[in-house]
């Protein structure tokens, strides 16, 4: 049983929370694609993991790995590989390996990026500066430098020098920026090369050696679908398809290998960086979420943006992943509101559309149509089955999957692992 968990919304939907608890059931969590723009928080037994490459099963000691859809920072795995193993969390050549087809971010990738939404001001994108996108523009451009490419120093060398004649002319003329010395990133990669190369693998074999053994295999998405380069909101997007269809490329799967496609949904909708957001909350309720839901970036730091549920976009997303279950995430952080309201289209000039339009401009002209439902006031922390919630809270999820059309597999109700309602567990098929 192969199953891909993506975000429905914006990002920072609790991606980490779930997966982390779903690796419990299976035996390899793959990366397909993004960077370390993503920020995937798990909490164990009170104590905080912030994953920004490494997949979310590693504190389950699952076989993790990062697909070749994935732009890796080289230094950020290390950081992150050196951190797990202070904590005695092992994640070494045994239990973590890297596609020899994914693309490195380079130094001046992330140059370019924060170059650009300098020069940008007011109209930049609010990228995480972590040098996604400039890296994804090498991939397409067949410049990019590979991990197998590391490990080779004569291909390697010659690529980075050939790279930076442009790279520099575009930083020093264009952006009146520092150039980069490329002597000195031959020696700083050829130093992670060193410690890189036994993570450095053919994954997809290994990916397709556990799925015939009869093994479990899980695809974590990063971001979430409303920031997927094609079907978001562009250009206010990341620079990867982040839906599920993207689990096969970015890993090398094909696609009669996945049963089961989860979408995770907070149980009201943030977004972190600039873009549209038709149901944001600018005012005390928003402030509230914000506090109450404790919602800053995982990756930058920055305050996220609040506001009610959108089912139009939920729907969208149905639909463009194929959605088999719902998790719904941060359930608890709505305890105490009198009134929930939930959109379920937009008002757009004279009527009411129930789909995501494709322009900015109308959707900037879009306002939410809501259905208020009734709140409730228990804490709902400590709940483990559907039933014992209160009735106000049963009631949302139901309207959730009714708009939605698409049942709710799981509920959290606190960032730990534990407190989560599992009503139906995708391993254990009845
Ligand atoms: P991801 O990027 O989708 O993995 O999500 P993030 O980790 O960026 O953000 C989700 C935040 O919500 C993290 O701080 C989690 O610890 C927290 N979280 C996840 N699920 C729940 C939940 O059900 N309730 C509460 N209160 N917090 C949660
Ligand atoms: P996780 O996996 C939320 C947003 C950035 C910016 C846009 C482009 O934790 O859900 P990029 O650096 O990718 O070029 O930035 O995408 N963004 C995220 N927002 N969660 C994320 O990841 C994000 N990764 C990128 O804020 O608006
Ligand atoms: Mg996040």
């Amino acid at each position: 049983m192969n199953i891909v968990v993506i975000g429905t919304q914006w990002g920072d939907e609790g991606k980490g929370k779930i997966v982390d608890m779903l690796a419990a059931y299976s035996d390899m969590v793959v990366r397909f694609q993004g960077g370390n723009n993503a920020g995937h928080t798990m909490v164990v037994e009170g104590e905080q993991f912030i994953s920004h490459l490494i997949p979310s099963g590693i504190l389950q000691n699952k076989h993790c790995i990062i697909g070749n859809g994935v732009v890796v920072d080289p230094l950020v795995l290390l950081e992150e590989i050196d951190f797990l193993s202070g904590k005695g969390i092992p994640a070494g050549p045994k239990n973590l390996s890297i596609s020899e087809k994914a693309h490195m971010i380079m130094p001046w990738h992330k140059q370019i990026d924060l170059a650009r939404e300098n020069r940008k001001g007011s109209n930049k994108i609010g990228t995480t500066g972590r040098g996604i996108g400039p890296a994804y523009e090498d991939k397409a451009s067949r410049t990019g430098l590979r991990f197998i490419d590391l490990i080779d120093r004569d291909v390697f060398e010659p690529k980075i020098r050939e790279a930076l004649e442009e790279k520099n002319f575009y930083l020093t003329r264009y952006f009146s920026a520092e150039p980069v010395d490329p002597e000195s990133v031959i020696k700083m990669y050829g130093e992670y090369a060193g410690r890189l190369e036994p993570y450095i693998a053919d994954v997809s074999n290994m990916i397709h050696e556990t799925i015939e053994g009869g093994g479990h295999v899980m695809f974590e998405g990063a971001q979430g679908s409303h920031l997927d380069i094609d079907h978001g909101t562009y250009p206010f997007v990341t620079s990867s398809n982040t839906l599920a269809g993207n689990a096969c490329c970015g890993a090398g799967v094909g696609p009669n290998q996945i049963s089961e496609i989860f979408g995770i949904v907070k149980a009201y909708t943030t977004r972190v960086g600039r873009g549209p957001f038709p149901t944001e909350l600018t005012g005390e309720i928003g402030n509230r979420i914000q506090e109450k839901g404790a919602e800053f970036g995982a990756t930058t730091g920055r305050r996220r943006r609040c506001g009610w549920l959108d089912t139009v976009i939920l729907k969208n997303a149905a639909r463009l992943n194929g959605l088999t279950g719902l998790v719904i995430t941060k359930l608890d952080v709505l305890c105490g509101l009198e009134t929930i309201d939930i959109c379920t289209g937009y008002q757009y000039r004279d009527t009411v559309i129930d789909r995501f339009p494709a322009g900015l401009k109308q959707l900037d002209s879009c306002r939410p149509v809501y259905e208020t439902l009734p709140g409730w006031s228990e804490d709902i922390s400590a709940v483990r089955t559907l039933n014992a919630l209160p009735k106000n809270a049963i009631a949302y999820i139901k309207r959730i999957e009714e708009l939605v059309g698409v049942p709710a597999a799981i509920i959290s109700v606190g960032p730990g692992r534990e407190e989560t309602i599992m009503v139906r567990n995708p391993f254990n098929p009845v």
